[in-house]
C-alpha cells in the first residue's frame, strides 16, 4: 500500500531525514517509536507532503507521490493526524468535519455519516467549536476530520498525546476498530510503548533520522522486548 525508500529531509542545511526506510500494507498497523527529537514528525511531514524531500521515494499503491504538493497527495489517499491534533480556533466541530469531508466530494457525506457513527461524541457536541473540547474530544475529532476524507493509509503522531489513560484505552479501541472494519493502513507514531504494542503488528524503532531497527510480529507482544530494543 505505502511505501517509503531512503528519504532525505534537511531543515535548512541539517539534515533531519537520513534515509529512512518502511512500508506499511492494507489492514495492517504499524508503529514507529523513538525518543524526542529523533525525526518521527519530520518522517510523517515528508510522507504527508508538508515537508520537502530532496531524495528517495514515497510510493502509494506503486505511484510516487514524493513531488506531489500534501493536497494532491490526501487526495490520492493520505490522511494525517497530526501532533497536537491542530484544531483549528474558533471552528465548529461541523466545520472540522466538512473541511475533511471536501477531499472527496464524491462520497464525502456518507462517510461523514460514518464517523459520527464512529464517534457519538462528536455528533452529542456538533455545534460546539472545536477548541473547548476535552483533550481527548479534539483526538477524536482529529482523527474523524482525517478518516471523512476517506484514506487508504492513515498517519497518526502521538495520539495519546497529553490524554489520560482511560481515554487513551478509548482511541486505541477506536484505531483498532477503524483498521479491522475499512481495511485501513495505519502508521503510528508513539512514545507510549504500551500502545504501540496493544495495536501494531510491526513496529519500527528510529534513531537519528533513520529507521535503525524494526521489531518483527513475533516480539511486538512484548511490551518489555520492545523497551529493550529501544534502549540499544
Ligand atoms: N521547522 C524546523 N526547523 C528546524 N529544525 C527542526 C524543525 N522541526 C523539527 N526540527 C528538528 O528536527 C529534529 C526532529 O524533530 P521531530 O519533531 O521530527 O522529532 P520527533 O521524533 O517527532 O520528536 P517528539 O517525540 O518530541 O515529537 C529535532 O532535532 C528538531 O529540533
Ligand atoms: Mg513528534
Amino acid at each position: 500500500m505505502l511505501s517509503v525508500a531512503d528519504i532525505h529531509v534537511e531543515y535548512g542545511r541539517t539534515p533531519a531525514l537520513m534515509g529512512p526506510s518502511l512500508r506499511v500494507d492494507a489492514g495492517e498497523i504499524v508503529s514507529i517509536i523513538g525518543r524526542n527529537g529523533v525525526g518521527k514528525t519530520t518522517l510523517l511531514k515528508a510522507i504527508i507532503g508538508l515537508l520537502r524531500v530532496t531524495s528517495g521515494t514515497i510510493r502509494l499503491d506503486g505511484e510516487d507521490l514524493s513531488r506531489l504538493p500534501a493536497h494532491e497527495r490526501a487526495r490520492r489517499g493520505l490522511g494525517y493526524v497530526p501532533q497536537g491534533r491542530m484544531i483549528f480556533a474558533g471552528l465548529s466541530v461541523e466545520e472540522h468535519l466538512l473541511i475533511g469531508a471536501d477531499l472527496n466530494r464524491a462520497n464525502g457525506r456518507a462517510l461523514l455519516e460514518e464517523v459520527l457513527e464512529e464517534f457519538p461524541r462528536l455528533r452529542e457536541r456538533y455545534r460546539q467549536r472545536g477548541d473547548t473540547l476535552s483533550g481527548g474530544e479534539q483526538q477524536m475529532l482529529a482523527l474523524g476530520r482525517a478518516l471523512v476524507g476517506g484514506p487508504k493509509v492513515l498517519l497518526l503522531d502521538e495520539p495519546s498525546e497529553g490524554i489520560q489513560p482511560s481515554i487513551v484505552q478509548e482511541i486505541e479501541a477506536k484505531i483498532a476498530s477503524i483498521s479491522r472494519a475499512r481495511g485501513l493502513a495505519i502508521v503510528l507514531v508513539e512514545q507510549n510503548i504500551e500502545l504501540a504494542v496493544a495495536l501494531a503488528r510491526r513496529i519500527y524503532v528510529m534513531e537519528k533520522g533513520r529507521i535503525a531497527r524494526e521489531i518483527a510480529p513475533e516480539h511486538v507482544m512484548d511490551e518489555d522486548i520492545v523497551r529493550d530494543y529501544l534502549a540499544v
